[in-house]
């Protein structure tokens, strides 16, 4: 945990922002997986563990945003639970580990939160997004579950974002120390590819590193030769001589930051002249992303860039053809690129996104786009000092978008359709890394960095 001092400062911010009422954050309950007492791994409520720091289940907490007064709300283990897990330290001395001096037990919320609404006060909480978090919102407000969402508090969601959207110096060491654990997990997977492995036994070595390092996986790791299915959850296939295998992963750090990386490696050490002339386009386009980043650049702007790097290259390997700036205004490069350049990274992969991407993304001066493409880009607005960015481009040759778009004739003043027929098969390239927004600029995060140079990852793999 942080010091005491961190937390009571950021609940004091958020307090200062939100004009009346009670805010109340709910943490997360067990998960079961199968029957009752057989539960997920269990991983707190990111904003929960931002503002109170306790990990572990059955806790809430308020904050008056008038008085000040924080309460949280918990549980003692009686012996029961002490026969079970273990002994504990009580839920007070748990609250002042994280400087809140009240404590109640939990069942007291709802009297608690019943006599706020009884004096006409507005309960902010934000939206949820676990079917056991919404049944409590509908108890403790009468709200009904299916309309919950709605009535969460868009001046505390903005006021959350705000403030989360601004890593510290706290955060940012605990994305590198997930960074560590992601440095030792494609270490891994240098020396262990190879053809005849199959993606399974790799994809358990890199999740068991995770938790053996840290607090598990930032999400599901994707790990596949199929590299053009962006988000690949399949791990059956074997690995064979000329494959290149997509791998986009994430730790998360004892204290639940996250990192997230992708690195595409040919299974036989070597890249064919074919993947490395793909390869390098999309390493340019991460390079010169990256380059771009400073305060005040539209992220949107830097996205635009990388397709249009994409373009270019495409074009000069006779895939595209026309002009790269009105193929990129038309969404062309979006064929082989369909996915944004990134998002925030922080105590979510998807920084905050259950709170809702346009509010963590998007702004007044700044709209989501329709464009198939574009429409997926996460964070579109100006970067600021703090921010935590992934960037993270790449090309694909997905058949059935490649049909679908080719029966349609589909921009096919930018598109040479015969030539991109001789990539099918092809796969797909993503290249990832995590980028700190600085006064000055910006800082590629990572203490150690993942090779991503061909000729590097080429050595990492063969030791030559
Ligand atoms: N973890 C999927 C992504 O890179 O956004
Ligand atoms: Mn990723
Ligand atoms: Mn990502």
């Amino acid at each position: 945990m942080f010091d005491k001092e961190i937390y009571s400062a950021r609940r004091k911010e958020l307090a200062s922002k939100i004009n009346s009422g009670v805010i109340l954050f709910l943490g997360n309950k067990e998960a079961p997986m199968n029957y009752p007492a057989n539960e997920y791994k269990f991983r707190q409520d990111s904003n929960f563990l931002y503002y109170f720091g306790l990990d572990e289940p059955n806790l809430a907490a308020v904050i008056d945003a008038e008085s000040g007064e924080e309460i949280i709300f918990g549980y003692n283990r009686d012996v029961d639970d002490v026969i079970w897990m273990g002994p504990d330290a009580s839920i007070s001395e748990k609250a002042n580990s994280v400087g809140v001096a009240n404590t109640k037990p939990f069942g007291e919320l709802f009297n608690y939160i019943e006599k706020q609404i009884g004096v006409g006060r507005k309960i902010h909480f934000l939206p949820p997004y676990r079917a056991e978090t919404m049944i409590d919102l509908e108890k403790l407000t009468g709200i009904k579950t299916e309309k919950i969402k709605i009535f969460s508090s868009q001046e505390l969601i903005k006021a959350v974002v705000a403030q989360r959207s601004i890593k510290q110096p706290e955060e940012i060491e605990e994305i590198e120390n997930a960074l560590a654990i992601s440095y030792e997990m494609y270490a891994t997977a240098f020396r262990e590819i190879r053809p005849g492995l199959l993606e399974r036994e790799l994809y358990g070595k890199l999740e068991g590193i995770t938790l053996s390092k840290g607090n598990g996986v930032s999400f599901p790791t994707i790990l596949s030769v199929r590299g053009e299915i962006l988000h690949n959850h399949h791990h059956e296939n074997i690995m064979s001589e000329g494959d290149l295998l997509v791998i986009d992963s994430g730790a998360e750090s004892e204290m639940h930051y996250a990192s997230d990386i992708t690195r595409t490696l040919p299974v036989s050490g070597k890249f064919t002249e074919k993947q490395k002339g793909i390869y390098s386009i999309v390493l340019k386009a991460q390079k010169e992303a990256i380059e771009m980043m400073k305060p005040g650049v539209k992220y949107r702007d830097v996205h635009l860039h990388a397709a249009k790097v994409i373009t270019e290259g495409l074009k000069e390997l006779g895939l595209m053809k026309g002009n790269v700036d009105d193929a990129v205004q038309n969404g062309a490069h979006a064929l082989f690129f369909p996915h944004g350049l990134g998002h925030m990274l922080g105590l979510d992969v998807h920084d905050m996104e259950g709170l809702g991407e346009n509010f963590v993304g998007y702004n007044s001066e700044i709209e989501r786009s329709e464009q198939f493409g574009l429409a997926y880009l996460r964070f579109a607005k100006s970067l600021r000092p703090g921010h935590v960015i992934t960037v993270e481009p790449g090309i694909y040759f997905i058949p059935k978008l490649v049909e679908k778009w080719k029966a349609e004739n589909k921009l096919n003043e930018f598109i040479n359709y015969e030539k991109v027929e001789e990539y099918l098969g092809f796969g797909g390239i993503r290249i990832e890394d995590d980028v700190l927004v600085t006064e000055e600029g910006h800082r590629v995060l990572g203490k150690q960095l993942i090779p991503k140079e061909i000729e590097d990852i080429e050595k990492a793999i063969t030791g030559n």
